[in-house]
């Protein structure tokens, strides 16, 4: 039987500790791009000189070139630049439109009916000119923020309450920024809502961690962002995907009037499986809730506006 094809274009932090779990798992083999010529065959060939020792069977080559992509079956974009101390996701816009841009342009030529995963940021703007750029049908672009964000929430719920994470469920909506809606009413403790569990004011500052939770490890790291968590966010959705698993999970996907947003990429729960999106799930959202979806999405119409798409 046919393997399942998957390419990863950015052979950075993201692209590269990506590729590195999609080999663990030993479903799919794996083509890492980058315009770096070297970086992406040097990390492919680390990979597969693990192999041996962790047991898997992926075939990983890394390229320059995208002839080597054709025929993929998923394409996960972690291209473009990272944040620097200081900096928002925003700041990334005009620069990681055009690197982005120039990967859709060619990664679609040669896999037209792929599933594309965007983790590049801003996630939402990029998620957005992918999905315009490549010409796919919606279920088939889609953005990796909500899975990172809500990891992010569970991981400070199970401490505060210290409670095993395999324990807690939470949700978040909105664009992957600073306007992003932790969900605490959807969010769960062995089945407990959260807001029975913490107070409101100390649920209301996990919340803003969560929110800040990317900025906090650029402060750290002092060059560049976070990946273990992005990555493994993303291989939950790959996951998803190759296993046809119809998972439940929040993701970036254009709406076309659900929540009330028409023609805007924001992170709303979906249904992941084997053709991508195959549902959007509409939560009923509070007031308050939805008026901050509605902030979180603002935030991410200026952005696309700026591009254009
Ligand atoms: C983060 C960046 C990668 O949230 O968006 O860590």
């Amino acid at each position: 039987m046919k393997r399942v094809k998957i390419t990863v274009v950015g052979a950075g932090n993201v692209g590269g500790t990506t590729a590195q779990r999609i080999a663990e798992r030993d479903y799919a083999d794996v083509v890492l791009v980058d315009i770096v010529d070297g970086l992406p065959q040097g990390k492919a060939l680390d990979l597969l000189q693990s192999a041996p020792i962790y047991g898997y069977h992926t075939n990983l080559i890394g390229t320059t070139d995208y002839a080597d992509t054709a025929g993929s079956d998923i394409i996960v974009i972690t291209s473009g630049v990272a944040r620097k101390p200081g900096m928002s996701r925003d700041d990334l816009l005009k620069t990681n439109a055009e690197i982005v841009g120039s990967v859709v342009d060619q990664a679609v030529r040669y896999s037209p009916a792929a599933v594309i995963i965007v983790v590049s940021n801003p996630l939402d703007a990029m998620t957005q000119l992918t999905l315009r750029r490549s010409g796919f049908p919606r279920h088939r672009v889609f953005g990796q923020a909500g899975v990172l964000d809500s990891a992010r929430f569970c991981t400070f719920i199970a401490q505060e309450l210290n409670v095993s994470i395999e324990n807690v469920h939470a949700m978040v909506l909105g664009g992957h920024g600073d306007t992003m809606v932790p969900l605490s009413r959807y969010t769960t403790v062995a089945g407990i809502p959260v807001t029975e569990l913490i107070p409101p004011a100390r649920l209301r500052e996990i919340e803003q961690r969560t929110a800040d939770g990317g900025a906090e490890i650029v402060r750290y790291l002092k060059t560049g962002s976070a990946f273990y968590a992005p990555s493994a966010a993303t291989l939950e959705m790959i996951d998803a995907v190759v296993r046809d698993k119809k998972k439940i999970l929040p993701c970036c996907v254009m709406l076309e009037g659900e929540y009330g947003i028409n023609g805007l990429c924001v992170g709303v729960p979906v249904k992941l499986g084997a053709r991508g999106v195959e549902e959007i799930v509409e939560l009923k959202l509070t007031p308050e809730e939805d008026a901050a979806l509605k902030r979180s999405a603002a935030a991410v119409k200026e952005l696309v506006d700026v591009l254009g798409v």
